[in-house]
Order: C-alpha cells, then structure tokens, then sequence
C-alpha cells in the first residue's frame, strides 16, 4: 500500500542555463492537499508539467500514484485530474457538452456521465446554465466549470494550477469547501498551487515554498511558521515617536515594526521572548491600551523566505 500520493527526489529541469527547477525533493500524502507556492516563474507549473509526464526532467526522478511519470505519463494523466493554467474548455460547447465531452473521453457509460454531471455542476450552482455556450461566460465562471472537469472522472489525484485566480471572495470560499469536500469524502488527494496564502494557510495540510526553482522549505503551515519562527506582537496603544520606533528597531530581538495609527506590530526573531517590550515601551512614555502576542501569519512567512540570503 503507497502512503505517498507523489513522492520525488531531486528532480530538476533546465532550460538552456535556467535551472527552472532545481533538485527538488518532497513527497505528498495520499488523502492529502498540499500546497506549491512560490512567486512567478519559480518553477510551480513546470514542477506540475514534470509530474504528469508532459515535460521529462533532465535529472532526478519522481513516482506518481507509484508511477514513473518518465515511463508512464500516459497511465499518470488517466489517473489524475489536472487544471493548468489553460482551462481546456471548448468555448464553443455548452457547458454540459464540454463535461460530458471529457466524460466520453474518460470512456465513463452514458448514464454515469449524467449523473457526475449533475452532481458537478449543481455543486458549483452552475446546474440552470448548462445548456449555455461557454464563451459568454465570466472568467470564474469558466474556472469553476474547467475544475469540475478536472474531477469529472473521480480521480484520486489533482494537480489544481492557481484554481481560484479569478474567482471572487465567495467563490473562492465555496470552491475550498468543495475540495475538502472531497478530500473527505473519497479520499483524494490534491497538488495545488496558489499566490493566495490565507488560501493555503486554510486549505493545507502541508506546502512548499520554492524560489527560482529551489525548494526552500516544506512543511504544515504551523511547522513552517515554528521553523521560521518569528513571533509577533501587537501594541495597541499611543505616543509612539519616531525615536522609539528606530530605537526598538535596533534591538537585537526585533525583526521588523511597522506602525498604523494607533496599532504598534512588531515582528521579532526567531523564538524571541517579548517580554522585554512593555518595560521598554513605558520607559518611552507609550500609552499601552492593549497588548497582543500572536504567530505570524504563512504570509509573513513566505515573505520572510523571500527575502532571505539568495539560495545559488
Ligand atoms: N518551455 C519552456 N521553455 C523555456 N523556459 C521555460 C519553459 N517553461 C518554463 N520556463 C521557464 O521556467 C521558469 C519557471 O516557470 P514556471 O512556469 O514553472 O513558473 P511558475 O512558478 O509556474 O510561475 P507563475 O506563478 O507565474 O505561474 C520561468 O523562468 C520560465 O520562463
Ligand atoms: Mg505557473
């Protein structure tokens, strides 16, 4: 019995001199959503290209739902549902046809087609428009119709390549619930990637964080949050001056501090104690009304890794 939905190990590709992905080494849980996040062109979709066996590595090797995507990229996109940045809808088809289209091309029967059809579009309250041609759609529209296909013959595994780009607040939060959804339900499991970290920070059981084709970390967001550590504190409060500000900026313990209105955030190193704040914040003459400590954000995180020594 594989535990591991993907697994790879030091998988790379280049293009000419550009190492777009770099001995890359992570593997996904079956039953699992795991998360690729990396700014543009760190290498996220040829990452997904690589495991569905539609580019071939130039080192490196990856197993797929225990399949070498090298020999058996064939048998891998059989198996697997996929969203890329390409909707791969037919414009000119109505909704209902393009589903049914790639039903007929998974060779489901005419009755089970039907039926997942219904199931998909009522799920995703486009069950009324069926019957319309695709093009006059709005782009989230064609983003929720385009994952439905990916799903449209229950695969176990899903490569989801920015699903929720386009997609407004409320459908974005419907469409995470549908992907639990079936997570839960049939126990599949889901590669996505997104620039939206409160999505992955929801949505995730574990990610990576890639730059410029290099995996610099990959983990559950509380683990990458505790690995990188930085702790924040929020002051809530008045008579912060400019002298206090860059004073606390030059404590060895302080990270970052950042001021709105009457709302002090100071970001700390590491696993730093706060507890030298307050003393020095009354030696300054603040008025403290409130004082937070909390983690910080996947965002803070990611923005953290970013900025971080160059990798190379
Ligand atoms: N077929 C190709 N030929 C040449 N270079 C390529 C090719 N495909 C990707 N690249 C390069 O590889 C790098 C990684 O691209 P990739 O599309 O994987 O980035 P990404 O992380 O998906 O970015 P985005 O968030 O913008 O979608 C980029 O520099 C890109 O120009
Ligand atoms: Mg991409």
């Amino acid at each position: 019995m594989l535990h591991n939905a993907i697994e790879t190990n030091g998988l790379s590709r280049t293009f000419g001199s550009l190492k777009a992905v770099n001995q890359i080494t992570f593997s996904v849980d079956k039953g699992s959503i795991f998360g690729f996040l990396g700014p543009n062109g760190s290498g996220k979709t040829t990452t997904i290209r690589l495991l569905l066996g539609l580019l071939e590595p130039t080192s490196g090797s990856a197993s797929v739902l225990g399949y070498d995507p090298i020999r058996d990229g064939q048998q891998i996109r059989e198996n697997c549902g996929a969203l890329l940045e390409h909707t791969g809808l037919y414009e000119r088809l109505t909704a209902y046809d393009n589903l049914d289209f790639y039903g007929r091309v998974w060779r489901m029967p005419a009755a089970d087609r039907k039926a997942r059809i219904k199931e998909l579009l009522e799920h995703i309250h486009l069950y009324d428009r069926r019957d319309e041609i695709v093009k006059g759609w709005s782009r989230g529209m064609k983003q929720k119709l385009a994952a439905a296909r990916a799903m449209m013959h229950r695969p176990q595994l899903i490569f989801l390549d920015e699903p929720t780009a386009g997609l407004d607040p409320v459908a974005s939060v419907a469409f995470r619930d549908d992907l639990l959804n079936l997570v839960e339900k049939n126990g599949v499991t889901v590669f996505l990637t997104t620039h939206n970290l409160a999505e992955a920070e929801k949505l995730c059981h574990r990610v990576g964080v890639i730059r410029e084709g290099q995996l610099l970390s990959v983990g559950s967001p509380d683990e990458l949050r505790h690995k990188q550590g930085n702790s924040q504190v929020e002051v809530i409060g008045s008579g912060f001056t400019e002298t206090t500000l860059q004073q606390l900026q030059l404590h060895p313990q302080v990270r970052g501090v950042t001021v709105k209105g009457n709302h002090l955030t100071v970001q700390l190193n590491g696993d730093s104690d706060s507890a030298f704040l307050v003393p020095f914040l009354v030696t300054q003459d603040v008025q403290i009304d409130e004082v937070r400590k909390g983690k910080a954000s996947l965002e803070e995180v990611f923005m953290t890794l970013m900025e971080e020594e160059n990798v190379n």
